[in-house]
């Protein structure tokens, strides 16, 4: 079999995505990679100056791409409504959300504006809300999918019920693998509520092995200790962020990804290489643990997809 590439992303004419976190990074490429088969492409953001600078690269390279840039703050429930408002406003349906941005290991621990722990806040909790509230639009589709970008750090992952926002105790790696166990979590719980409610979207996950990508910039910092470690390894362990954009790409797009499926890179210890079905550790798979999850994200943000699903 040949590796996956973007050559083998399938016309997306007539589709349209939403993609988190589009600034910059993965997010920026993945955007660019839809845009160039077609689909029409909201790249969302918080920094709106980077938004801007991300439509000019990409209409750059396919001066016929149908995108635009909305501000979209995960970190904020409001933003986060607000956003959903305005699109349901312009568009009937959503073919596919890409659940990308993030923030990673954060030195001092923050909150979001609803008093969230940061990382759980912009990682997970944004985008639970983000996609409850895009459910209407994602129903009205077809065959909608929601990719939910994960991460290796998943597999060090624990949820901490009794201190999901570390309040009593703040480790930014530890703050960071909860979020992504979350993310990964949430994306078979919502794979499974789909089938059982009959949603019918399809949810996938994916992660980008070690992409090289402001997130370590914009988290711990350059100038840590793992920072010059990892900046030092880089050549032989990571990839380039359009390399680590192919598994959320796959998921996205690729008429063989299958529903609840999680992909990332084939190389060793999966840091890098063509996508391919990726290794979900076994506390992703608590399914008590994730409906849990479900119900403990509802009450945190406000926000049911059960009562979203049925004002529809
Ligand atoms: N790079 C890797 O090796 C790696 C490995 C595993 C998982 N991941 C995951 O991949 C995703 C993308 O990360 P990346 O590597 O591309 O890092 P990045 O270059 O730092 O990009 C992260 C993106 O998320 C955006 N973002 C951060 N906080 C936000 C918020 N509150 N609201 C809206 N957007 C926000 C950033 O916006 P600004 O442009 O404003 O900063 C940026 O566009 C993350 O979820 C990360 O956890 C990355």
């Amino acid at each position: 079999m040949t590796d996956w590439t973007t050559a083998d992303i399938p016309s997306l004419s007539g589709k349209t995505a939403v993609v988190t976190g589009a600034t910059g990074g993965l997010g920026y490429e993945t955007a660019m990679a839809l845009a160039g088969a077609g689909a029409i492409v909201i790249l969302t953001g918080r920094n709106d100056a980077k938004g801007l600078r991300a439509i000019e690269g990409i209409c750059e390279r396919f001066p016929n791409a149908l995108i635009a840039y909305e501000h979209l703050d995960l970190a904020s429930l409001a933003s986060v409504a607000d956003f959903t408002r305005r699109f349901a406003a312009g568009n009937e349906q959503l073919d596919l959300l890409g659940n990308n941005a993030g923030v990673m290991a954060l030195p001092k621990r923050q909150q979001t504006a609803d008093g969230f722990e940061m990382q759980l806040g912009t990682n997970y909790l944004g985008h639970y809300a983000l996609t409850a509230q895009l459910l209407p639009q994602l129903r009205r589709a077809k065959a909608a999918r929601v990719v939910n970008v994960s991460s290796l750090a998943h597999r060090s992952g624990a949820i901490n019920f009794d201190d999901l926002q570390a309040k009593h105790s703040y480790r930014p790696w530890r703050a960071y693998c909860q979020s992504k166990l979350a993310m990964l979590m949430f994306s078979l719980e919502l794979q499974r509520r789909s089938l059982a409610a009959g949603w019918g979207l399809t949810s996938l996950a994916a992660h980008p092995g070690y992409a090289r990508t402001d997130l370590i910039a914009n988290g711990p910092g350059a100038n840590t200790f793992q920072s010059r470690v990892s900046r030092w390894l880089q050549p032989f362990i990571s990839q380039s962020a359009a390399e680590g954009a192919l598994p959320t790409l796959l998921a996205a797009t690729s008429p063989a990804a299958q529903p609840g499926g999680y992909y990332g890179p084939n190389g060793f210890y999966e840091l890098k290489g063509p996508p391919r079905s990726a290794k979900i550790m076994p506390q992703a798979k608590d399914f008590a643990s994730a409906a849990m999850l479900w119900d403990v994200s509802a009450t945190l943000t406000g926000i049911s997809f059960d009562e979203i699903a049925a004002a529809a």
